[in-house]
């Protein structure tokens, strides 16, 4: 029989092994997810965050934009087939790349992404990007693995309408907007959708082409459900082959 003591090192010993095994299980994922995203440098699609909208921002909402950036940063590093990510029109010494600095430390300099100062227009073909913004009077149908996709990177708690669908109109771009209508029974309120939630939704199509899965990561409370059967208008109509095809028979109350 084990006395106390002998109990108490042997669940020590027991508690250091499965520490060193979580140490040695988190830094193979880390080198599995660094060899993703560094082949996603090479060959994946990319994906730009527009860095231009700082001055359109309240610090607070810099903060924000950069909160919901390193989360994104966090769950395309971590998925299957990882964007390209690329910061464009970013500036040294702006507030973004402060917030970036606070959030990242060290490990900024080191990030697997393409940050620049140029505007993509300067690095890609524009009739391969398609600005997302969802003022846009065109819906986005399918997910297309060869063209470019740009999110605002942008939180505007008092909401700006418009804003990046006039910069992409004035660099005479693609927009697409998500087809939030044709899926979802929306509720009221505004259909902009955060920075990590516009990344979620962006993998899952790249992986699935699931537009159901994809906008499983608009919040619950934005919407009371999914339309049953798409629409090819991209809006909610009722679904009249569930109602009785005879009004059920009157009653009558005493
Ligand atoms: C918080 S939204 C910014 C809203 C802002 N008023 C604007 O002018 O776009 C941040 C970015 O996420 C993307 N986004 C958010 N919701 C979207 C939607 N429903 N459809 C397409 N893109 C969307 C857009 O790229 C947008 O610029």
């Amino acid at each position: 029989m084990k006395s106390g003591l002998q109990q108490e090192q042997a669940s020590g010993t027991a508690e250091t092994k499965r520490n060193s095994f979580m140490c040695f299980w988190a830094s193979s994922m880390d080198r599995i997810y660094n060899w993703r995203v560094a082949q996603s440098m090479i060959f994946g699609q990319p994906l730009i965050f527009d860095m231009s909208y700082e001055k359109d921002m309240s610090v607070r909402e810099v903060t924000n934009a950069v909160r919901q950036i390193v989360l994104s940063e966090s769950c395309n590093r971590r998925s299957v087939d990882p964007f390209h990510i690329h910061f464009c029109n970013f500036k040294d010494n702006s507030l973004y790349q402060k917030e970036f600095v606070k959030h990242y430390r060290e490990a900024w300099g080191k990030l697997l992404i393409t940050v620049t100062d140029q505007c993509y227009t300067e690095v890609f073909p524009k009739d391969k990007l398609i600005y997302l913004t969802a003022d846009s009077p065109k819906v986005m149908k399918t997910f297309d693995h060869d063209k470019i996709y740009i999110v605002g990177s942008m939180v505007d708690k008092s909401i700006k309408p418009g804003l990046s669908l006039a910069r992409a109109k004035r660099l005479g771009l693609e927009t697409a907007a998500l087809p939030l209508d044709k899926y979802l029974l929306w509720n009221t309120g505004a259909k902009n959708l955060t920075l990590d939630q516009m990344m979620h939704i962006l993998l899952t199509l790249k992986d699935t082409g699931d537009w159901k899965k994809a906008l499983e990561f608009v919040p619950k409370r934005k919407y009371c459900g999914f339309v049953s059967k798409p629409s090819l208008f991209g809006r909610t109509k009722p679904n009249f082959s569930t109602l009785p095809k005879e009004p059920p028979a009157l009653r009558t109350f005493v």
